[in-house]
């Protein structure tokens, strides 16, 4: 897929975020290397620890369709000119299925940084180190 489409989902689908606690809306867009593409959105609950981040639903939604490895990039899309950057327990995720990723930061007006994951997550302990 072209980066401008990959992108586009990652904004379309973070309008569908279930974010009525922080209102910050967040959308992922995750590629395999064999062009089928991920979408995810951030979803809240009330009791705010349970709120699982647009990054991981879009890693499990992959997983639970049978694609665990073999991942190329992944867009993730939300409102404020500092682009908004992975949480830590979602560079965790993503190292563990994703590895050393190349991440595309956006918002809405058309602002973009391209990063790798190791960049954001130096010293990433995973299933090596057992
Ligand atoms: N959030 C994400 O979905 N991804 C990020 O990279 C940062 C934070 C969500 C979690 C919560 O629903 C809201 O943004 C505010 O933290």
């Amino acid at each position: 897929m072209d980066t401008g489409s990959l992108i586009e989902a990652a904004l379309d689908v973070r309008l569908k975020a279930f974010a009525p606690f922080s209102k910050f809306l967040v959308g992922a867009a995750l590629e395999s290397n064999d062009g089928r593409v991920f979408t995810g959105c951030n979803v809240e609950n009330a009791t705010y620890g349970l709120t699982v981040c647009a990054e991981r639903v879009a890693v499990f939604k992959a997983v639970s369709e049978g694609v665990h490895t073999g991942f190329a990039r992944i867009v993730i899309a939300a409102e404020p000119d500092t682009l908004t950057p992975p949480c830590g327990a979602c560079r965790q995720i993503l190292w563990e299925f994703c590895r050393d990723i190349e991440i595309i930061l956006v918002n809405p007006r058309g602002k973009s940084e391209t990063m790798k994951l190791s960049q954001l997550f130096p010293r990433p302990f995973d299933a090596s180190f057992i």
